[in-house]
């Protein structure tokens, strides 16, 4: 036995040493510590401190967070910002209608004046960041509960907030690293003026639109353009037509020497989520139990959309970010789960698991503080898979029910006119509010398709879902409609007032106290209500349990990993928190016999056209273009378009719109996507299987110049040749 754990050990710490090229999110502060030498080493030839630094400008005063999920990168010293084509998607669309359709035909402001203002678009940089590790878990220690350990580390979070933004307009916030092991402050500055400067027309920005999302070889040309705005003092301000472009510290130059395959790059942006670190048990939840039912409810859903959108323009307007947002998602699911299983992720995760049982029994200290983890997690996974799947079903399924979301934004409405303590004025207020976003549902809503939704859901839920495991209300109708239920749907969308907006404007126009009663028998609200009041008395208090419980056993197992695999450099999951990602331009196999080029060019747009197929429409202009060769300075040394290319950079949502970067920091391409064999990179990073793609930035340029002719964007960029 001896022997066996010593083998073990020896085979860890060389493994911790053979670098897994590509792997890794890295924090822009401990760039210099951990990475710099390597990232010399594969050809970077700026320095850590030109990437991040506090005590003078870098390249990270130069990236955003947009809109909360995704990254933009500054262009110009006049706010003019770049990000992905669907990043800015929701906003093009809220500017859309059949007169102006700035989705499908794109749009280029020709003056700062007629650049399009957005209501709650924001965009964020990060001011600083500091390990305040020390100081958030001071007081805290291993015998104390979660829930106290949770209130100390809030209240020291606090203060150390209060501290961070005295006498500024910035904000503040502590995240927990590597599972709560290790606090970060970050100090932000956000502004709120940011309007829409350009956009290329979707049968370019979405060229090739969910058939080829998640895929390589990919031919999108997927970018927008907004500009800051800001205060005459230069700092942020509410919208205001006396506001000015915002002249950031630092905007990036652009390259347009194009990229080699082996050539190094980085990728500085937000990525969203990762979780690198889980047990086996929770690998397999996500990706054998839970992405299937996901991925199959949100089939339907499309089938459905799909077709609504087929046979429509204007419901094409209506669902075309709804039916992205969900393909999206599905897709992803896809994706993920054939990756776990190709590369055997559940065994690898076993064997790890193996190796950390026997770890724990080298030493008895190691064997009280983790002995017991592992049979943990398999107790806590195991008792919790019904429950996780139920909840799958309520949210995958019924929430995609449009009218079960929408008509649940009454309950707030409901509940004060219940409150003697609100008056008249209060209400009168929230109805106002109410009415601006009844208009802004109503929009993008055909009653039609959610009926067919409505039909779908009901009837596969009533289904699938275990019986004792679902709403009772819906297990009511199900009987009452002998097992039929999606014929329901007439009661329903008929008598209910939300599936109308003249009905429902009507309502609210006249709204008065004691027609409250009228929502509380709104056979929709009771439906929503009912859903709403199964999660939160059956399920959710299972589930916060589940959490808590989890989140405590995932502490202590990434402390154990840590202190098993000593030697090597961890990177804490993603967690919308600022990092550096790096890698070489790689092509790669996705199957046998199969190899993949590292860039696409505009050749490979023709090739795909295809007039009859909305995705693979190829924009004119652009034809035209193609058809005379006229690419100018944007053409590569090879004489063609590129289009897009592919690097093993680790990325993951949030990173869309991302820079990527060469060996001088300068701007080669944004990053828009990820090859769909290495999406399961959110649990496990494949080296083989796992590239990021990216616009080529002259295909961008390209666009804006010769094809939009929007000169005075170009003329503010500072451009190397
Ligand atoms: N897959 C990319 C991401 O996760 C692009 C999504 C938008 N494009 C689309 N066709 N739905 O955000
Ligand atoms: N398209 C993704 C986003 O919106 C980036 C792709 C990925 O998940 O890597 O952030």
């Amino acid at each position: 036995m001896k022997l066996k754990i010593s083998t073990v050990l020896l085979a860890l710490v060389l493994n911790t040493y053979i670098s897994r090229a590509g792997e890794g999110m890295w924090l822009p502060l401990l760039l210099s510590q951990l990475n710099e030498k390597e990232m010399h080493d594969i050809g970077m030839r700026i320095t850590a401190e030109d990437i991040y630094s506090i005590n003078h400008s870098s390249l990270k005063d130069a990236i955003v967070l947009f809109g909360g999920g995704c990254t933009g990168e500054l262009v110009s010293d006049q706010g003019l910002l770049l990000t992905n084509h669907h990043c800015g998607y929701s906003s093009i669309q809220r500017h859309s209608s059949l007169d102006h359709d700035y989705l499908t035909n794109g749009f280029w402001a020709q003056r700062q004046e007629e650049e399009l203002p957005n209501a709650g678009l924001s965009v964020t940089f990060l001011v600083s960041m500091a390990d305040v590790s020390m100081e958030v878990l001071k007081g805290v220690n291993d015998k104390m509960n979660q829930k106290t350990r949770d209130s100390i580390i809030q209240a020291n979070s606090k203060v150390l907030v209060k501290e961070a933004i005295k006498g500024t307009h910035y904000t503040a916030q502590v995240k927990p690293f590597f599972g709560g092991n290790q606090y970060y402050l970050f100090v932000s500055e956000t502004f709120t003026d940011v309007r829409l400067v350009g956009a290329p027309p979707s049968n370019i920005g979405k060229f090739g639109g969910d058939t080829d999302n998640w895929m390589w070889p990919r031919h999108t040309g997927d970018f927008s353009m907004f500009r800051i705005y800001a205060g005459k003092d230069n700092k942020p301000a509410e919208y205001s037509k006396n506001n000015v472009p915002y002249h950031p510290a630092k905007h990036l130059t652009i390259s347009l020497k194009g990229i080699q395959e082996g050539d190094f790059t980085f990728v500085y942006g937000f990525p969203g989520t990762t979780q690198e670190y889980l047990p086996s048990y929770a690998v397999d939840m996500t990706a054998l139990q839970r992405n299937p039912i996901a991925i199959g409810l949100r089939q339907q859903r499309l089938d459905i959309i799909d077709r609504a959108m087929e046979s429509d323009r204007l419901m094409r307007i209506q669902y075309s970010a709804k039916a992205a947002g969900i393909a999206n998602t599905w897709k992803k699911m896809i994706g993920e789960s054939r990756g776990i299983k190709r590369m055997d992720g559940i065994e690898k995760k076993q064997d790890f698991e193996k190796n950390f049982q026997l770890w724990t029994q080298s030493n008895s200290g190691y064997s009280e503080k983790y002995g017991q983890l592992l049979p943990a997690f398999s107790k806590t996974y195991n008792d919790y898979a019904p429950i996780g799947i139920a909840y799958t079903y309520v949210t995958e399924g019924l929430f995609g029910i449009e009218l079960v979301r929408f008509a649940y934004g009454y309950n707030n409405l409901v509940k004060q006119c219940n409150d003697k303590s609100k008056s008249d004025a209060d209400i009168r207020k929230l109805i106002g509010q109410l009415r601006i976003s009844a208009d802004a549902f109503h929009k993008n809503y055909n009653r039609n398709v959610d009926m067919q939704l409505f039909g779908a859901m009901m009837s596969t839920y009533s289904l699938s879902c275990e019986t004792t495991m679902q709403v009772p209300l819906v297990k009511m109708k199900s009987a009452e409609y002998k097992g039929n239920i999606s014929k329901w749907d007439d009661e329903l969308f008929n008598k209910t007032l939300f599936a109308d907006s003249l009905k429902l404007n009507a309502f609210l126009a006249g709204f008065n106290r004691k027609d409250v009663k009228k929502i509380e028998k709104d056979p929709a609200y009771l439906l929503a209500s009912a859903i709403y009041a199964y999660l939160q008395n059956s399920l959710s208090p299972k589930i916060t349990a589940f959490y808590s419980t989890t989140d405590s056993l995932q502490r202590l197992y990434m402390a154990a990993q840590m202190e098993m695999q000593a030697g090597k450099r961890f990177y804490p999951d993603a967690n919308s928190t600022l990092r550096i990602a790096y890698g070489k331009v790689m092509s790669y196999q996705p199957a046998d016999a199969v190899g993949y080029n590292w860039f696409t060019t505009l050749d490979g747009i023709m090739q795909k056209e295809n007039p009859d197929i909305y995705d693979y429409v190829v924009e004119p202009r652009l034809k035209a273009l193609y058809n005379l060769r006229d690419y100018g300075r944007y053409a590569d040394a090879d004489q063609s378009m590129h289009v897009a290319f592919i690097a093993s950079n680790h990325t993951t949502g949030g990173n869309s719109g991302s820079p990527v970067l060469n060996a001088d920091g300068q701007l080669v391409g944004i990053n828009f996507d990820r090859c769909w064999e290495g999406t399961m990179s959110d649990l496990m990073y494949d080296p083989d299987q796992c590239r990021n793609i990216s616009l080529d930035i002259r295909y961008c340029l390209f666009i804006v110049d010769k094809m939009a002719g929007a000169k005075r964007l170009i003329e503010e960029m500072t451009i190397v040749q």
